[in-house]
């Protein structure tokens, strides 16, 4: 095992490239099994959860070519996903239990073969997490589900019809939105998530001959068409990728320019929070310029809410940044329950932070102190790595793993930009 060992007080400066966002890749990655030829896919960013789904779409029966040439610390990676034939309709417990994200393959499934036969998720970190709106969702459009030895199968000719979710969610609309591209008639989907991560899935689900309106709203209408066919896709850049180095920036007093297309627009409800928190954005030629405008970190109210509201996967980073805030900060997460788990962490090293049921309560402390900790999920463990980087002495990041679920090259990213960082061994553990 391996951990992150941070020299902090380091002012970070310079460019950063940021990579394909995981969260698009990953759906985008299900929808090459909709199509007989290849789905290509541009700009992939180098991660474990890619990996993970690569190895999950074999098993399935996909061949999965990969373009690994010219792999820098700013350049993505080329992945055709060819799926002329599927081999199994089972997405094994093994493999979700490895990566929720695995449930996307359901509708990709259920819409080509008839069938699909996915291990329930179980319980994260993050906490409950359940998939009843994407099963309801199903069931709406006329499939038959069915759960047995903790698995789901979901059988039946896809017809069409009116799906209304009765709260926003991001896998659930991305499930649909595939299954309903191969379905016998018309599908409405009401509430959809409007997350750009669903806007990057259909407009390439449109490019393999899909008919799709309304998107990037909240209703979306698909009417089915007989098969799709290959395509080439780019992958949008990463915005919670792009958020955690604006806060790595502000946090060590620094100046970044984020490089990646349409930033300000993905990043819409981060930069408004981080905009009153004093951060200045200026967009360049080729991103998104940012610093900290004021002497101190302003301290500010922020709850979590679907796109175009604060992201929940930023929630963690954002904390991270108050414990430095003149005054205090109070940030409500209404996504997810059990997404405090930084909080004891960022105490350890320091922090003033109360939690009171979805709400905590950062007072500004002088400076954070560098100690070993370690996270439990992805999010929370970049909060201890910012928290790290602008702490005085050294903080030692346990369990990597989950960094390197999300974050492509971090350490070479963060080192190339002024931060003393590296990857060691952990005897510990
Ligand atoms: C996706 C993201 C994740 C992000 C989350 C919210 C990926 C791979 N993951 O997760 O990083 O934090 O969106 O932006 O893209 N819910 C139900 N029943 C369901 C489905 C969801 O009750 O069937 C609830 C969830 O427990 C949660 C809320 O709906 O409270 C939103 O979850 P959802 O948007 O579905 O999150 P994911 O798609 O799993």
């Amino acid at each position: 095992m391996e951990k992150i060992v941070i020299k902090g007080g380091h002012r970070l400066e310079g460019q950063l490239p940021i990579s394909g966002a995981k969260n698009a890749a990953l759906p985008l990655m299900c929808a090459g099994l909709l199509a007989k030829d290849g789905l290509t896919l541009h700009n992939l960013p180098h991660l474990a959860d890619i990996k993970t789904l690569a190895s999950l779409l074999t098993e399935l029966g996909s061949t999965i070519s990969y373009d690994e040439e010219g792999w820098d610390i700013g350049s993505g990676q080329t992945v055709t996903i060819a799926a002329s034939h599927i081999a199994s309709t089972t997405a094994p417990y093994d493999m979700v239990r490895k990566m929720r994200a695995s449930i996307l393959v359901l509708g990709p499934l259920l819409a080509r073969e008839g069938e699909a036969i996915v291990s329930l998720p179980g319980g994260c970190a993050i906490g409950n997490r359940p998939i009843d709106l994407h099963l309801k969702a199903f069931e709406d459009i006329g499939a038959t589900i069915e759960l047995k030895d903790g698995y789901v199968r979901a059988s039946g000719k896809l017809t069409g019809g009116t799906v209304h979710f009765p709260i926003v969610s991001v896998g659930a609309t991305e499930n649909i939105l595939m299954a309903a591209c191969l379905a016998d008639g018309i599908t409405i989907i009401e509430n959809a998530a409007k997350e750009p991560e669903i806007t990057d899935l259909a407009t390439c689900l449109v490019a393999m001959g899909a008919k799709i309106s309304g998107i990037g709203t909240s209703r979306l209408e698909v009417e089915g068409v007989n098969e799709l066919h290959a395509a080439e896709y780019t992958v949008m850049p990463d915005r919670i990728e792009a958020g955690s180095y604006t806060v790595a920036a502000a946090m060590t007093g620094g100046e970044l320019e984020l490089l990646g297309d349409n930033l300000p627009y993905v990043m819409t409800g981060t930069l408004e929070i981080l905009k009153q928190a004093g951060l200045v954005f200026t967009e360049t030629e080729r991103g998104l310029l940012t610093r900290l405008g004021p002497e101190k970190i302003i301290g500010i109210n922020a709850v979590t809410q679907p796109f175009p509201g604060f992201p929940t996967d930023m929630q963690a980073q954002l904390m991270a940044m108050m414990t430095l805030c003149d005054g205090a900060s109070v940030i409500t997460e209404t996504i997810f329950e059990n997404r405090f788990m930084h909080v004891p962490e960022l105490c350890r090293m320091g922090a003033d932070i109360t939690v009171n049921g979805s709400t905590a309560t950062i007072r500004g402390i002088e400076k954070l102190l560098g100690a070993p900790v370690m996270a439990t999920d992805l999010r929370a463990s970049m909060s201890l790595v910012l928290a790290g980087l602008a702490a005085e002495g050294v903080t030692e990041v346990k369990r990597i793993y989950h960094l390197d679920r999300g974050y492509e090259r971090l350490v070479q990213k963060l080192g190339s930009c002024g931060a003393k960082i590296s990857r060691e061994k952990d005897n510990d553990i």
